[in-house]
């Protein structure tokens, strides 16, 4: 075991604060990382906060994470996929069994035995796992990706999250040329499912809350920008999308959604707010509709996703801060005022 640096939530109310914390050493499967850039999910502050703790309760002190690039430093043994002084990436995966169906099927984000990022037991430790804030993490090769060498690392981050995260469902659901796509909220999420949905060839729009975003939204990609407070712009689009990817991190109104899907459409949520949504009956029983949800993505396919983004030159569109401006910021997404994901740039975490 070793020390590394991090920034932690010490309760669910008290602020992020720099800390040390227990790593392993290499196994011999093992990749070390020294960290250089971590994206903020929305997830970091829900977990944060302890507002999921009717289904991941979160144990104390939390270092979360889960949008990490770095450079390797030091390898295992048998590890065959990295050298020492690769750019290589980590998601909100670090560990399943690998034997289940769902990882047979190259599903590793529905294994029964996965291990997140940060909150989920760690086997090595005994303790709990402990994300990207912090200087350098150690995750089986397995479970850490190669970034293409012509994406900027602070903006390559968040591909390991809200990139996955947008661009699973769109693929599992068929959003290609032709399809009318809805994106929910342009926040870190939203805004990489415009870019995909857009690269993937759909017509697509986006609902926002902030009016002041809609400029932004057309340069990411939209075709039609529809201030979703306005209930005249809502009725215009009601039963003509294929598909709606809702990415919106608190509560809101989903049967406004749900009136927009054509016959058989399809509603996906992948934002994860902390209280249950209300969804009317009637809304999905005229129309045969689906309401669903996704999360995450495999690890073949999030490789698949970098390369997609590699080829298409695809990243995230970020604000690089230090760490010690963490708590600024998750009160800044709460106002949702990010522009539109904040990557931490970790040389900041050696100045403390
Ligand atoms: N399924 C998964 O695997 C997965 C993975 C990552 C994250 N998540 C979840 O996805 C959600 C979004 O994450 P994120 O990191 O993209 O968050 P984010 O950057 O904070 O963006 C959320 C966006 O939602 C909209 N919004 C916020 N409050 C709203 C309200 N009261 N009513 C309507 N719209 C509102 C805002 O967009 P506008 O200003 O455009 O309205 C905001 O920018 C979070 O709940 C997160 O935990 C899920
Ligand atoms: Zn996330
Ligand atoms: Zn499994």
């Amino acid at each position: 075991m070793y020390n590394a640096k991090a920034y932690a939530a010490p309760s669910a109310t008290s602020p992020l604060a720099s800390t040390t914390i227990a790593r392993r050493d290499p196994t011999e499967n093992d990749v070390q990382i020294e960290i250089l850039f971590c994206g903020i999910c929305h997830s970091d502050l829900h977990q944060a906060r302890n507002e999921w703790s009717g289904v991941m309760p979160t144990v104390y002190p939390c270092v979360p994470g889960h949008e990490i690039v770095g450079r390797v430093t030091k390898i295992g043994s048998a590890v065959t996929k990295f050298k020492v002084g690769d750019t290589a990436s980590v998601g909100c995966l670090v560990d399943s069994d690998g034997t289940c169906p769902e990882c047979k099927q190259f599903l590793e984000q529905f294994c029964p035995n996965l291990i997140l990022t940060y909150n989920f037991p760690d086997k090595h430790t005994g303790g709990v796992t402990y994300g990207g804030y912090s200087d350098s993490i150690v995750v089986d090769e397995r479970f850490v990706f190669r970034v293409p060498d012509n994406l900027d690392p602070a903006g390559a981050a968040p591909l390991q999250c809200a990139g996955i995260t947008t661009y699973s469902p769109m693929h599992h659901w068929g959003v290609t040329t032709g399809k009318k796509v809805g994106i929910v909220g342009l926040g870190g999420l939203g805004h990489m499912g415009v870019k995909f949905a857009h690269a993937l060839g759909a017509h697509v729009v986006l609902f926002t809350t902030s009016p002041g975003k809609k400029d932004d939204a057309l340069r990411l990609g939209a075709d039609e920008v529809v201030i979703s407070r306005n209930a005249d712009e809502m009725t215009k689009h009601a039963g003509s999308f294929d598909f709606i990817l809702d990415a919106v991190s608190a509560d809101h109104d989903i049967n406004a959604y749900l009136g927009l899907l054509r016959r058989d459409g399809n509603l996906c949520l992948v934002g994860a707010p902390e209280k249950p949504l209300a969804v009317s009956a009637f809304y999905l029983l005229f129309g045969r509709k689906s309401l669903s949800g996704s999360p995450i993505g495999g690890i073949a396919e999030t490789q698949e996703m970098l390369d997609f983004c590699g080829k298409h030159n695809i990243a995230a569109d970020v604000e690089v801060i230090p760490i010690q401006k963490v708590n600024e910021a998750y009160e800044r997404l709460l106002r949702a005022d990010v522009k539109y994901r904040f990557s931490i740039d970790m040389a900041s975490l050696k100045s403390k």
